[in-house]
């Protein structure tokens, strides 16, 4: 399957407890063999991502016993495979594929990683392996929310946080379907930014009559869904400039505090707050809608789906990357590449 022998030892990045980028050590271990169901993969890349900023701190939806490998998604080559895979194991030797941490054991973080056959999703020909790295958590999730709001009947929705990754791809895809997204960035400079990537309506959440901006905005456009991934107060500001009938999902926590929503919205004005998790989407999902989604993500990936790459590190800096990103998350995603 592969010509390359697969070595006894691996460098792996390795998180000691759960205290951020400076619990993280480089080390040698073993490279894991599949288990029954399991592939091996040779890692090419992988992000960092605010998941996994939340995951070094212990904030995540779930914790893993420490050491752990840290790293949820990444793309690379299946090079061996274990018992149970069935025909898909077969289909997947020697493949290029994007592929996503299990609950349980080992991230992507490492030279080699094992996941459950079903979390090795194939690339296309045409996705590089860098941008294959970046093709699950961002692009379905920029997939799933539009697909929320479209389904839901809205034409415009609101996004915080918009110069993310992801940001941009809701943007983009949005256009592609019809769908107008208004920005909340809390910049000046991510506003024009913004602009000059033909987003037609983006506030800047710094500016003194912010609300007031957005309260007309909402009311003029009618508009009654925001998508949220700063929490805090930001929710409840959503909420108030929105009209009655209004919804907040929140689906990520980039303020790191809890969300604060006044009652009142709640009761007398029928407003709802809730969340998103990829996860459970796709859990939702039967084999042949996630395969489809998956082949539609793919074909989007070199243009509404593309990721910007800002730097490339080593393993061996693991820690410098991820204070690279934490430093600087606007402009493009930090890459490991243990090739390197
Ligand atoms: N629920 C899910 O299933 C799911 C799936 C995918 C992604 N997400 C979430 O989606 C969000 C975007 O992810 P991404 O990978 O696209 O991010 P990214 O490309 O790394 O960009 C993060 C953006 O957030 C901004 N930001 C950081 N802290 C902020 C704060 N306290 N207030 C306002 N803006 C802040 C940054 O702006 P500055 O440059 O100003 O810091 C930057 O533009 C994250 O919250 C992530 O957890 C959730």
């Amino acid at each position: 399957m592969t010509s390359t022998p697969i070595p006894e030892q691996m460098t792996a990045v390795i998180l000691d407890s759960y205290n951020g980028a400076d619990a993280l050590r480089v080390v040698q271990r073993p490279v894991p063999r599949p288990g029954p169901n399991e592939v091996l993969v040779k890692i090419a890349a992988s992000p960092i991502n605010p998941s996994d900023l939340m995951f070094l701190q212990g904030l995540y939806g779930f914790k893993k016993p420490t050491p752990t490998v840290p790293g949820f998604e990444g793309s690379g080559t299946v090079v061996a495979v274990g018992s149970s895979t069935g025909l898909m194991g077969r289909y997947l030797a020697g493949k290029r594929v994007a592929c996503v941490t299990q609950q349980k054991g080992d991230g992507v973080w490492a030279e080699y990683t094992t996941t459950m056959v079903n979390f090795a999703l194939p690339l296309d020909d045409a996705v590089s392996m860098e941008q294959g790295a970046m093709s699950v958590v961002n692009p379905l999730t920029a997939v799933a929310l539009i697909d929320l709001a479209k389904k839901a009947g809205h034409k415009t929705v609101i996004n915080t946080a918009a110069a993310s990754a992801l940001g941009l791809m809701m943007h983009r895809l949005g256009q592609q379907e019809g769908m107008e997204v208004v920005g909340i960035v809390r910049r000046a400079e991510q506003v024009v930014d913004l602009k000059q990537q033909g987003v037609a309506h983006v506030l800047n959440s710094s500016d003194p009559d912010f609300n007031q901006q957005l309260r007309d905005l909402c009311h003029q456009q009618n508009i009654r869904l925001a998508f949220d991934a700063v929490a805090g107060d930001l929710p409840q500001l959503l909420l108030a400039a929105m009209p009655a009938h209004s919804r907040v999902t929140v689906y990520g926590g980039l303020s790191q505090q809890p969300v604060q929503v006044n009652i009142a919205s709640l009761i007398f004005e029928d407003k709802v707050v809730d969340g998103f998790w990829l996860g459970p989407w796709v859990g939702q999902k039967n084999l042949l809608q996630n395969f489809l989604i998956w082949r539609r993500a793919q074909k989007l990936m070199r243009s509404a789906l593309k990721t910007e790459i800002r730097s490339r590190y080593p393993l061996s800096q693991a820690q410098q990357a991820v204070h690279d990103y934490e430093s600087q998350m606007t402009g493009g995603k930090v890459l490991l590449a243990p090739g390197m």
